[in-house]
This record gives C-alpha cells, structure tokens and sequence, in this order.
C-alpha cells in the first residue's frame, strides 16, 4: 500500500514537474494525454453515480453547501444589517447576524407566507414606498424572477439613502425536484452581477465576491453537506469556480 501511495505521490509531483512537462511535449499528443490520466487518476469514489448524494442539496446530511458561503459573506457584512431591515421569506439572518436592527420586514410573492409582512413581487414592487430601509437581505432570491433587473431596480429604489443591499445569487446548482413547474430561471456570474447592479447602483458602490472552488462545487451539486469537507477545502476561494456570488451595493 505504502508503495502504490508513493508511486503515486511520486507521480502527481512528477505531474508538476517541469522535466516532465518537457519530456511530455515530445510525446504524441494522445500518449501524452494518456499519460496524464494514468499518473494523475479521477478516483470518483462514492460520487461515481448518475445520480446526486441527496435529493434534498444536503439537507438530509447536514447542511449544503451553498448556505456555509452564504452565512459566510453575512458574517463579513454583519455590521450593515441594522436600522430598519428587508429579508425575504422570513427574517432568520436578519436576527442571526443583524446589530441594532430596530424593525424587520419580511417580503414574500407567496400570499400564504405568514411571516411576510409585505407581499408582493420584487420586480413589480411600486406598491413598496421608496427611501424606507437601511438593509435589505436579499439572499438566494434572484434566480427565481425572471425580470432580474427590476428586481434590483426596486431593491435599490426601497433602500434609503446610504442604505445597503446585501445579495447572494447562486453560480452554480441543482434544479429544485420540488418546485413543478420549476421557477428556476438563472444562475449568475461574477460579470453579470457587476454588470446588473452597477448599472443600477454605480460600479464605484458595488462589490462582488465569488465563494467556492472546484471541491465545493461538485460537493454542492451532488447534495453533500458541508460538515463533510474540512475548513481549509471549504475557505479555498478559486473564481473560476464560484458556488455562490455575493453582491454588497450602497446607495447614493
Ligand atoms: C429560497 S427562498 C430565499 C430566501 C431565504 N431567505 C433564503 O435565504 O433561503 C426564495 C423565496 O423567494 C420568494 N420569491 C420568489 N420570487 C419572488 C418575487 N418575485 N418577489 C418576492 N419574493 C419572491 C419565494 O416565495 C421564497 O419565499
């Protein structure tokens, strides 16, 4: 055992050493190509399955993925949520990270939500009076409207002045197998998100950060929980492979 570990320890360093590099341009493209699938093997393990881990993003195992990066960028922005605070669905980060939060409103389309206390759709939200809340939690919402920029356009039109808009939109992820028909519309990239909101609120008042690596995001899709990967494979951030963005914007 001690030996096949080494051979391969040995391989993968040797995968990354320029020697090898040099040599491997001198082979045919398709024995080199063999060659590196051979040193340096996909062992997939339990994930080698059509079929995700859980049905359920995690929830039956822990806690998915996408929420330990979303708690994250609240955590980091905790100080904003305070005043008079907007959150959909209900207020459970609004309460868990908020500080000097003196009154919370909870926003929902679903008129059966009893803990909105607004309802209504966000991209037609002209029934909400402007200039009213200092924060607005806007977390894993966006994907599901279809007309996102009016969306953002009314998030920033109920905010008051200096007030701060803290979103999360999902890069990647699965379809929910609840929601029939699904209301699943989009996932989002770093460029879109600078794009939409800069439009709306200035690029100089933005700031967009990317959440997750290559690990995480197979981990996300295939429905592990978070309490399945260490701290240091959660905490590496690779932008190439966000699993969630998370927006700060700051009105005028
Ligand atoms: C997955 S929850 C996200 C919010 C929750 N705080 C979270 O972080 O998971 C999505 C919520 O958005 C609501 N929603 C969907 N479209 C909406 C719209 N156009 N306007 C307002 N709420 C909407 C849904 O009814 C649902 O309660």
């Amino acid at each position: 055992m001690r030996l096949v570990c080494s051979v391969f320890i040995g391989g993968f360093n040797l995968m990354r050493s320029p020697l090898l590099e040099k040599i491997l341009e001198r082979i045919r493209p398709d024995q080199r190509k063999r060659l590196r699938r051979l040193v340096r093997p996909a062992w997939l393990g339990t994930i080698r399955r059509t079929t995700p881990l859980s049905e359920r993003h995690g929830y039956d195992r822990g806690t998915p993925v996408d929420r330990y990066y979303i708690e994250r960028f609240l955590e980091e922005h905790r100080r904003d949520i305070r005043g008079r605070a907007l959150e959909i669905k209900d207020s459970v980060y609004t309460d868990r990270f908020g500080a000097d939060v003196d009154r919370r409103d909870v926003l929902d389309i679903d008129a059966a939500n009893r803990r909105a206390t607004i309802v209504g759709d966000l991209a037609a939200a002209d029934g909400i009076a402007a200039d009213q809340f200092d924060c607005f939690v806007l977390t894993q919402t966006l994907q599901f409207i279809y007309n996102v920029r009016a969306a953002i356009v009314h998030a920033h039109r109920v905010l008051r002045p200096h007030g701060v808009l803290l979103v999360t939109v999902p890069a990647a992820g699965r379809m929910s197998p609840e929601d029939k028909p699904s209301l699943d519309y989009w996932r989002f990239t770093a460029t879109s998100c600078s794009s939409l909101f800069g439009e709306v609120f200035g690029a100089e008042r933005i700031t967009v950060r990317s959440y997750g690596n290559v690990l995480t995001a197979i981990a996300f899709l295939t429905g592990m929980a978070y309490e399945e990967l260490s701290r240091r494979e959660l905490d590496a951030n690779d932008e190439n492979f966000p699993v969630i963005l998370g927006v700060r914007a700051i009105k005028r």
